[in-house]
C-alpha cells in the first residue's frame, strides 16, 4: 500500500488535509498541547531575545513525522511578533533561490525550512556565514567579469526541521543555538488534542471517545485528527448519533482496519511476516522490506520508529527482532530461542 493510502500514514494525504490542518493549529505556546519541555525552554528563549531585542537563535526541531514541528515553528513567530517564511530543503534547488529567501527578510523574522536534510550541499554551505554572521558571498557575472558580491542579511532566525538529525552535517547542526526532539505525544495530551479540535469541528465527543482516538494515534497528532475526522462521518451519518463515542469509535476504527495500539494492516504484516518465516528475526531492513512489498526507506521512516517505541521490535547488530511485547500483542507464542525478550 502506498504510504499516502494509509489511514495511520504520519504524511499529510493531501493539499485539503494540509487546509484542515492550518484550521486546527494552535496560535500560541499556551494553546499548544503537550511537548511540555520544549514549550518551557522555548518561552524563556523567547522572552530573553525580546527583552534583549535581538532575534532568537537558530532553532533544530527533530523528530518523527506528524508530531507539528511546522505548527510550533509558527507558534514561535507568532509569539516574538515576526513574520515567518516557510520553505522546504527540496524546494531550494541553488543558491539563488536561498538569496531570494533571504532577501526577503525583515530584521528579526523567521525562515523556516523543513526537511533540512535535504537541502543540497551548495545551498547549505552557504547558510553557514547566513546563520553565523549574517551575510552571503555570491559570485555575480561568468568568466572574465565574475566578481564576488558581499551581501550582508538582517538579523534573522532559521528554524530547521527534520525527521532524521542524523542525516544532518556536523556544520549545519552546530550553527543551531536551540536544538529540541520532538517525542511521540502522551496519551492525554493526544485526547486533549482529539476534544479540542472536536470542538473547532463543531462535534460532541463523549471523553471514552477521545480517550480511545487518542490510545490508537500512535502518538501523532496528525493521526489523531485525521482518524476523528473519518469517525465524525460515521457518527454522522449513524441514525440515532447524538455525539462520537466508545462504540462509534470502536466501530469505525475496525472498519478502518486501525487494531488497539494503532497498527494498520502493514504493520501486522511486517510483524507476522517476521514471526512465520525469520523465527522472529534478527532479519536485516531490507530483507524485511522486499519481503512486504515496500520501499526500505519507508519501513525506516514510517514504519519502524512506531514499532520500536511500542517495544514490539527491536533492533540488534544482526537486523530487526520482534520482541515478547510484539508476540503479545499478535496473540502468537514465544518461541523457545532467544533473542526475543
Ligand atoms: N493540533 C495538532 N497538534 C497540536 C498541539 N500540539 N496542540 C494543539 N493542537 C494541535
Amino acid at each position: 500500500m502506498a504510504d499516502d493510502e494509509r489511514i495511520v500514514s504520519p504524511e499529510p494525504s493531501d493539499d485539503n488535509e494540509d487546509s484542515i490542518e492550518k484550521s486546527l493549529r494552535p496560535q500560541t505556546l499556551a494553546q499548544y498541547i503537550g511537548q511540555d519541555p520544549i514549550k518551557h525552554e522555548l518561552s524563556v528563549y523567547i522572552q530573553a531575545a525580546k527583552q534583549r531585542e535581538e532575534s532568537l537563535d537558530h532553532v533544530l526541531l527533530y523528530g518523527p513525522p506528524g508530531l507539528g514541528k511546522t505548527t510550533l515553528a509558527m507558534v514561535i513567530a507568532n509569539e516574538m511578533g515576526v513574520h515567518i517564511r516557510t520553505t522546504s530543503g527540496p524546494a531550494i534547488e541553488k543558491p539563488g533561490d536561498l538569496v531570494a529567501l533571504l532577501n526577503e527578510l525583515q530584521p528579526g523574522d523567521i525562515l523556516f525550512i523543513d526537511e533540512i536534510h535535504r537541502l543540497p550541499k551548495i545551498v547549505e554551505e552557504m547558510l553557514y556565514s547566513a546563520m553565523e554572521d549574517f551575510y552571503i558571498d555570491i559570485v555575480v557575472g561568468q568568466g572574465p567579469t565574475a566578481h564576488p558580491v558581499h551581501f550582508p542579511l538582517p538579523p534573522f532566525t532559521l528554524i530547521g526541521a527534520t525527521t532524521r538529525a542524523g542525516l544532518l552535517s556536523a556544520p549545519l547542526r552546530d550553527r543551531f543555538g536551540i536544538v529540541e526532539h520532538m517525542a511521540y505525544y502522551e496519551t492525554a495530551d493526544l485526547q486533549e488534542i482529539v476534544t479540542r479540535s472536536a470542538d473547532i469541528f463543531n462535534t460532541r465527543i463523549a471523553t471514552e471517545g477521545a480517550h480511545e482516538i487518542a490510545l490508537r494515534s500512535r502518538g501523532t497528532p496528525r493521526i489523531a485528527n485525521r482518524l476523528l475526522k473519518r469517525i465524525r462521518d460515521f457518527a454522522e451519518v449513524s441514525p440515532d448519533h447524538t455525539e462520537i463515542d466508545l462504540a462509534i469509535v470502536n466501530h469505525a476504527l475496525t472498519l478502518l482496519r486501525v487494531d488497539a495500539a494503532g497498527l494498520d494492516a502493514t504493520d501486522i504484516k511486517l510483524l507476522s511476516t517476521m514471526v512465520d518465516y525469520y523465527d522472529g528475526g534478527p532479519v536485516g531492513l531490507n530483507t524485511l522490506a522486499a519481503n512486504i512489498g515496500e520501499e526500505t526507506e519507508t519501513v525506516a521512516a514510517m514504519y519502524e520508529p512506531y514499532l520500536l517505541q511500542r517495544g514490539y521490535l527491536k533492533r540488534t547488530a544482526r537486523g530487526r527482532v520482534v520482541t515478547a511485547t510484539g508476540y503479545a500483542h499478535l496473540g502468537r507464542p514465544l518461541p523457545n530461542s532467544e533473542g526475543q525478550s
